[in-house]
C-alpha cells in the first residue's frame, strides 16, 4: 500500500475503484463524467508528480461512470519532463492498491498511416519501446522481469470494439511507437517507425503499461490522432496544434470510454 493510497482511502471510506483511467492531452474534461466525485490534487498525494505540461491538471477523481467505480487521473508526468521513466510509478501502484483491476490509458499521437487522419481514435494493440527505457530500473527481485506478451488485454479490446460499434465510432487499431520527446520526430524517424511496424508515434504511456502489467492490471490504451507524423504532411507540428485537435478528437473517445466503462464486465 502506498502512502497516497492510505490518504485516498481515508478521503472516501469504503470506496473501491474497479477501473483506473489516466487522461492525456485533450481528455481532461472527461473527469467531469465521474458522478458522486471526490477530488484530490496530486500535490496532496505523496509520490504523485507535479506536472508541467499545459492540458494536464494533476487531479484525481474518485466516483462512478455508470455504476462502475472508477479512479480517474487527470494528467500524467512524461519521461521528457525529467528523463525518468518511473514518474508514474506511485500513481499506477496506488490505483492498483486501491483495487483497480484494469487501467485505461489515453494519449495524443501522430499517425504513421495516411488513412488514419487527425481527429481519429486508435486503440493500441501493442507498442514498441523505442526509447528503450524502463520504469523498473531501480528494482531488484524477479518481479521486474515483466512479460509484455498480451500487455494490451484482448478481452478489453473486444469490449472496446463493441463499445465503438454501439457509439458509431470508427475505431482504428495499431502499434504505438514511444519516442522520448519533447521535440517531435524527424521525417526519417517517422519513416523508420513505419518500417518497423508502427501505426502511431507518441511521447507517453509505455512506462505506465509496464508498471500496470508488473502488478497484473489489465491494460487498454487509446490514442487520439492529432496529426500525421513529421514529414507526412505540410502542416507544422506544435503542442498548440496537438491540444486543439486532441480536444475535438476527445469528444469521440470520451463517448467510447464512457460506454466501455459503464458496461464494464470483469
Ligand atoms: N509525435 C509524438 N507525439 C505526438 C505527436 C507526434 O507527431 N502528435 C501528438 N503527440
Amino acid at each position: 500500500m502506498t502512502e497516497a493510497a492510505g490518504i485516498i482511502a481515508a478521503a472516501k471510506p469504503g470506496f473501491r475503484p474497479k477501473v483506473g483511467v489516466i487522461l492525456g492531452s485533450g481528455l481532461g474534461p472527461m473527469a467531469d463524467d465521474v458522478t458522486d466525485a471526490t477530488t484530490l490534487d496530486y500535490r496532496d498525494l505523496p509520490g504523485f508528480p507535479q506536472l508541467s505540461v499545459e492540458g494536464h491538471a494533476g487531479r484525481l477523481s474518485l466516483g462512478k461512470i455508470g455504476e462502475t467505480p472508477v479512479a480517474v487521473l487527470q494528467g500524467r508526468a512524461h519521461y521528457y519532463e525529467h528523463g525518468r521513466a518511473d514518474a508514474m510509478k506511485v500513481p499506477v501502484r496506488t490505483l492498483h492498491a486501491l483495487g483497480c483491476e484494469a487501467l485505461i490509458l489515453t494519449n495524443a499521437g501522430g499517425s504513421l498511416d495516411p488513412a488514419i487522419g487527425p481527429g481519429s481514435v486508435m486503440m493500441i494493440t501493442d507498442h514498441i519501446n523505442l526509447v528503450q527505457s524502463s520504469p523498473l530500473y531501480d528494482e531488484s527481485g524477479n518481479s521486474r522481469f515483466v512479460d509484455m506478451v498480451g500487455a494490451y488485454d484482448t478481452g478489453l479490446q473486444e469490449h472496446a470494439r463493441n463499445a465503438a460499434q454501439s457509439t458509431s465510432l470508427t475505431l482504428h487499431e495499431g502499434v504505438y511507437v514511444w519516442f522520448s520527446g519533447p521535440h517531435f520526430e524527424t521525417p526519417a524517424e517517422v519513416r523508420f517507425s513505419r518500417l518497423i511496424g508502427g501505426t502511431a508515434v507518441g511521447m507517453s504511456t509505455v512506462p505506465e503499461v509496464i508498471l500496470a502489467r508488473q502488478v497484473g492490471m489489465r491494460v487498454a490504451g487509446f490514442s487520439i490522432i492529432t496529426n500525421l507524423g513529421a514529414g507526412m504532411s505540410s502542416a507544422p507540428l506544435s503542442h498548440e496544434q496537438t491540444m486543439k485537435v486532441a480536444a475535438s478528437g476527445a469528444i469521440d473517445l470520451r463517448r467510447l470510454l464512457n460506454r466501455l466503462i459503464a458496461d464494464w464486465v470483469s
